[in-house]
């Protein structure tokens, strides 16, 4: 079987993460090239990784510069790890050579991007697929299954939280900071990918209205809110309340954790992570037993659980499905496991939220580039 040549764009602790996972695929992909333009970042020791990427992948090509990797390493897909708000112009530029994309999220950083890499679309035959490890999590595939059987009916109330652990001090923060610092500028509120994208895939409409509130920084060297506080509303009025975080002291449920609490007319659905335990829990008025019933709240997908290797490769197989389905629809002609279209339906209501809170919590209608009435800039 041909063996896709796979470069990876960005290469810190994520883009290496990345780049080691692809090799894990020795089956249907070579882990060919690599770019940064940190050089450092291929040939010394880096945070969490046992050699120097250079040094772990001695066949490999690392490149500085991104238009030569994609000129001469001869790449099959790039998958896109630069900093989160600059993504837009190495998917395009990939695309304008038509070698596929794996890119992370949030895919764009405003609106002018949304319609940029919409158009794109039209010229390339390339395959861009949204790198949304979450909705791979095993809470998403259930919720969508659940969904399907029709055990949930129609969602009408939802609500999510990722809160991650984070002070300016800690050892990583400072790691998670080194290679550029889109963490600490970012509006917290930008970063919903993780908590609206599984949400969004039992939502068979798109999220409409948006009003947002922050809290402000709450520490005297802090620029951006610590918390912030979306809802939004479909046009069947669906309400989905998101809470984000910028600086956070809370250390839960570990450094991190992600809640989702699903209301339907037929039934409830929710993963909590508290202290460390993740539970999914669900409830329906279809069977007989209408009590709640618990499943264990790992994030393995299920198809993966007896495989050898998703477990070591990192946010509990989520990550390893991910891949290997972007590698499976690159070999087989598509279509993209997470599409671009789903991939900026979850991306552009964060910034219309942060749009909405610099306007002291306004209501804003949120357009998508494939609606007629869509246009570049808020009204
Ligand atoms: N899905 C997940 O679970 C998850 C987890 C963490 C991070 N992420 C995403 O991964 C991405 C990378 O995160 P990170 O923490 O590794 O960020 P990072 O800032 O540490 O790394 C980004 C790298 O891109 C490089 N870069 C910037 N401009 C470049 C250019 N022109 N050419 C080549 N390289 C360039 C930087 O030098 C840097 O090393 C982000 O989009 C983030 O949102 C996703």
């Amino acid at each position: 079987m041909k063996k896709l040549r796979v470069g990876v764009v960005g290469l810190g602790h994520r883009g290496r993460h990345l780049f080691k996972l692809v090799a894990m695929f020795d089956d249907k992909a070579i882990a060919a090239a690599a770019c940064d333009i940190i050089p450092s970042n291929w040939y010394e020791k880096q945070w969490l990784s046992p050699a120097p990427l250079a040094e772990m992948f001695p066949e490999a090509e690392f490149y500085e510069d991104y238009d030569e990797m994609l000129e001469k390493a001869n790449l099959d897909a790039v998958i896109v790890e630069t900093g989160a708000d600059i993504h837009a112009e190495f998917i395009t530029r990939a695309m304008k050579k038509n070698i596929n994309v794996l890119t992370d999220i949030p895919v764009v950083a405003n609106l002018q991007e949304a319609e940029m890499l919409w158009k794109a679309q039209n010229e390339t035959t390339a395959l861009v697929s949204v790198g949304a490890n979450p909705n791979e999590q095993k809470f998403c595939v259930l919720l969508q299954e659940f969904y399907k059987k029709g055990l949930l009916g129609k969602p009408y109330m939802m609500e999510a939280e990722y809160i991650h652990w984070s002070l300016p001090k800690s050892a990583e923060t400072i790691h998670l900071n080194e290679n550029g610092d889109w963490r600490k500028l970012l509006s917290p509120i930008r970063y919903c990918t993780h908590s609206l994208g599984p949400l969004l895939t039992i939502l068979e409409e798109e999220l409409r209205l948006v009003s947002c509130f922050g809290t402000g920084p709450q520490a005297p060297d802090s620029n951006k809110d610590d918390m912030v506080c979306a809802q939004f509303q479909t046009d069947s009025g669906c309400v989905v309340r998101l809470m984000r975080n910028g600086r956070c002291r809370a250390y839960v449920s570990g450094p991190y954790w992600h809640n989702y609490r699903v209301f339907g007319t037929e039934g409830y659905m929710e993963k909590i992570e508290s202290m460390g335990d993740a539970h999914i829990r669900y409830n329906s008025m279809k069977e007989l037993d209408t009590k709640l019933k618990q499943i264990s709240g790992e994030k393995m997908p299920p198809a993966y659980a007896n495989h050898p290797k998703a477990k070591e490769a990192g946010h509990g197989g989520m990550d390893f499905a991910m891949v290997d389905h972007f590698l499976d629809a690159v070999l087989s002609g598509g279509p993209a496991p997470i599409s671009l279209r789903e991939g900026l339906a979850m991306t552009l209501p964060g910034i219309y939220a942060e749009e909405s809170c610099k306007r002291g919590g306004e209501v804003m209608r949120m357009r998508y580039p494939w609606d007629p009435d869509w246009k570049a800039t808020f009204d």
